[in-house]
């Protein structure tokens, strides 16, 4: 397995180009099933989930074309892709695939909305919690949807006529069921109300996506979005927001090692409670014509308390980097992780940079330390073993991040990208 190796120490300066966001790209990759005709979409990352999902969509008869370089275009820009889902030949989402990446559950609403039935693998676990499926269930059976669960699987039937539109108050807010929902809605008869809906950006991306495809949608950006059925949904071309967990990533890398750092078509109000929170640490932020600037000059980093939140919130994405972060400020930190219960997988690894970290349930309590020493490190999940590179580009010495394949699964290019700051680190192959 490929391994990263960095040695810490230098300032991050110069430019990075911010990538499409995984988290919308995907939901959107998705949204093709819903209609026989050509979706368009524009920026797309070069990720492994976004690989995985293309595994997944074909399966389901989807054809996909990825565009060549266009004139005058910028090297290293998002691909342009083209889903077409003609015909679904296959209602069924097989273990093997869904296992691999937990928002491939989310096909059941265009699925059950589109073909009436739909048979999609239970996702099972993760790294960082249990992730249960309860609220995408309790939404598609107030659309109407009949379900059992079998051999693993959530089986689900449209009644005769498709899904009808509903009432739904989430308990919780909820990402992947908001998506769900809004989609499967989209093509169900008459008005459905989605309550306590989740805000993130990504969920704006999808529903202005669909609107662009005939749905009507309104409350986009809202907690209450309401969904007026259509009989059927037309092609469109759509662009991916860039990456804010990315920009915020690189923000903190820049914060932690100092420097002067572009980041290129960064959009700050998709961030901007990290942002506040980075601002309040100590790091100059200036949003500029093309993108966001990140200026630390050698002055100290200040401790701050965070808890995590849905958007508009302190994204829980960038708990891991944060935390990073705190490990070399001048006081203590109290984070308190809400939304998922076994996010701290990463604390255990920080540690062995020489970080003062404790946990306590939902708490972590970080002392600052004015420096780290380079380790070997692994993690399990993606944005913890993000949080591990920008720790190893502060420390001293040479840090070994093992098991990156999470890594290539959400960054984009990420050692290049690094590398042409300043940073000293390179891919070594297994
Ligand atoms: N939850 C339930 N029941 C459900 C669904 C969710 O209890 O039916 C719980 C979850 O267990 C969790 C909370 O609700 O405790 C929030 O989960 P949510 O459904 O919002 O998360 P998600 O849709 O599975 C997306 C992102 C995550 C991100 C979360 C929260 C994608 C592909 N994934 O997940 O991103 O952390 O929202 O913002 O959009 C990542 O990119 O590394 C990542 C994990």
């Amino acid at each position: 397995m490929d391994r990263i190796r960095l040695i810490g120490g230098n300032e991050l300066n110069g430019e990075i180009p911010i990538s499409g966001a995984k988290n919308a790209a995907l939901p959107l990759m998705i949204a093709s099933l819903l209609t026989d005709e050509p979706l368009v979409l524009q920026n797309v990352p070069r990720l492994a989930d976004v690989k995985q999902l293309e595994r997944i969509l074909e399966n389901h008869g989807v054809d996909i074309a990825v565009h060549g370089r266009r004139r005058g275009e910028e090297e290293g820009v998002g691909q342009r892709m083209t889903f077409l889902a003609a015909d679904i030949v296959d209602t069924t989402a097989p273990y093997e695939l869904v296992s691999k990446m937990r928002a491939s559950f989310w096909v059941i609403g265009p699925l059950l909305a589109r073909c009436h039935e739909a048979r999609v693998s239970l996702p099972g676990g993760c790294a960082i919690g249990t992730r249960p499926v309860d609220l995408f269930l309790y939404g598609l059976k107030e659309l109407g949807a009949e379900i059992d669960i079998d051999d693993g699987y959530v089986v689900a039937k449209a009644p005769k006529g498709g899904l009808v539109g509903a009432h739904i108050r989430f308990p919780k807010v909820s990402v992947g069921a908001t998506h769900t929902l809004l989609m499967a809605a989209s093509l169900a008869r008459g008005t459905t109300v989605l309550e306590n809906a989740a805000q993130e950006p990504e969920i704006t991306n999808v529903a202005e996506c669909l609107v662009a495809m005939g749905a009507k949608i309104s409350g986009i950006g809202t907690r209450t979005l309401t969904i007026e059925g259509v009989e059927r949904l037309h092609g469109a071309t759509v662009d991916v927001i860039p990456d804010r967990i990315e920009t915020g990533t690189f923000a903190m890398a820049a914060a932690m090692t100092g420097g002067n750092v572009l980041l290129k078509g960064a959009r700050p109000e998709h961030l901007q409670s990290a942002l506040d929170i980075l601002a309040m640490t100590g790091v100059d932020l200036t949003v500029e014509p093309r993108g966001l600037r990140v200026h630390r000059n050698g002055n100290g980093i200040q401790s701050v308390d965070v808890e995590t939140d849905p958007f508009p919130g302190f994204p829980t994405d960038l708990q891991a980097q944060f935390m990073a972060l705190m490990t070399m400020s001048s006081g203590t930190s109290h984070i308190r992780e809400t939304i998922f219960e076994n996010r701290y997988m990463h604390v255990a690894e920080l540690v062995r940079f020489g970080a003062d970290i404790t946990v306590d349930g939902q708490m972590a309590t970080v002392r600052g330390k004015p420096q780290l020493k380079g380790a070997q490190v692994m993690a399990t999940d993606l944005r913890a073993s993000v949080s591990l590179v920008i720790a190893g580009l502060a420390a001293k010495g040479e840090t070994i991040v093992n098991r990156i394949y999470h890594l290539d699964r959400g960054f984009e290019r990420l050692e290049d990208k690094l590398s042409r700051c300043g940073a000293e680190i390179e891919r070594v192959a297994g």
